[in-house]
């Protein structure tokens, strides 16, 4: 599939998943949160659920978590609209509680399909929950933030940038600075792996067209 088409797809994707109900979330939400941003982004963040603010607005990060998470990518020279942001669950868990292992088993499919559509080279992991699952290892962000690793996920190998949660961080000014220095090497890890793709390019890469631009929050 070339950009254009997998845009259409991914728009397509967050039609049908708009009604999804595969775990109890679907009852309590006011809308699904598909994700946001450029449907061809090599930069892709994903977060842990949707809170409040999102739940009603449809789009994710737009709380105070995710005015932080744009004065970061400010920093490096980028806006929401360069990157694709989502999250491991795509439905408000009721008071905002932490995932539960059901509800990503889940939503898991839905967040490995727009990775697949979206290609990213790149995808950063805001929290535990999106490293752990990820990763595919129980190491704790604490441990493993700043530090890149190669997964495979589904038929892409991507380079996968754990983060600390912009949430965790507005409170704690050494996790901020720690977050800060973390997000000032994405341009330079952005440009290795675009040059150096882990994945093999599909024949007709260099023909593909340039996909329609995307309102951002459309997803
Ligand atoms: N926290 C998240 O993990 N995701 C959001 O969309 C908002 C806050």
């Amino acid at each position: 599939m070339d950009a254009v088409e997998r845009a259409a797809a991914l728009r397509e994707y967050a039609e049908q998943t708009s009604s999804c109900t595969r775990c109890a979330l679907a009852k309590g939400r006011t809308q699904v949160v598909f994700g946001s941003g450029s449907p061809d982004a090599d930069l892709m963040f994903v977060g842990e659920a949707p809170g409040f603010h999102e739940d009603q607005q449809g789009v994710p990060f737009v709380g105070q978590a995710g005015k932080l998470l744009d004065q970061l990518l400010a920093g490096i020279g980028l806006t929401r609209a360069d990157v694709f942001v989502a999250n491991v669950l795509m439905c408000r868990p009721p008071g905002n509680r932490d995932p539960l292992p059901d509800e990503i088993s889940a939503c898991e499919q839905h967040l490995f399909r727009k990775i697949e559509l979206i290609q990213p080279t790149l995808v950063a992991t805001l929290g535990n929950f999106a490293t752990k699952l990820l990763s595919g290892r129980p190491a704790g962000i604490t441990r493993v933030h700043g530090h890149e690793q190669e997964v495979t996920l589904g038929s892409r190998t991507v380079s996968l940038y754990p983060l600390y949660h912009p949430a965790a961080a507005l409170y704690t000014p050494s996790m901020l600075k720690v977050l800060e220095e973390d997000f000032a090497r994405i341009p330079a890890l952005l440009e290795r792996t675009l040059a150096e793709p882990v994945a093999a390019p599909e024949p007709d890469a260099q023909a593909e067209p340039e996909p329609e631009p995307v309102q951002l929050g459309l997803f």
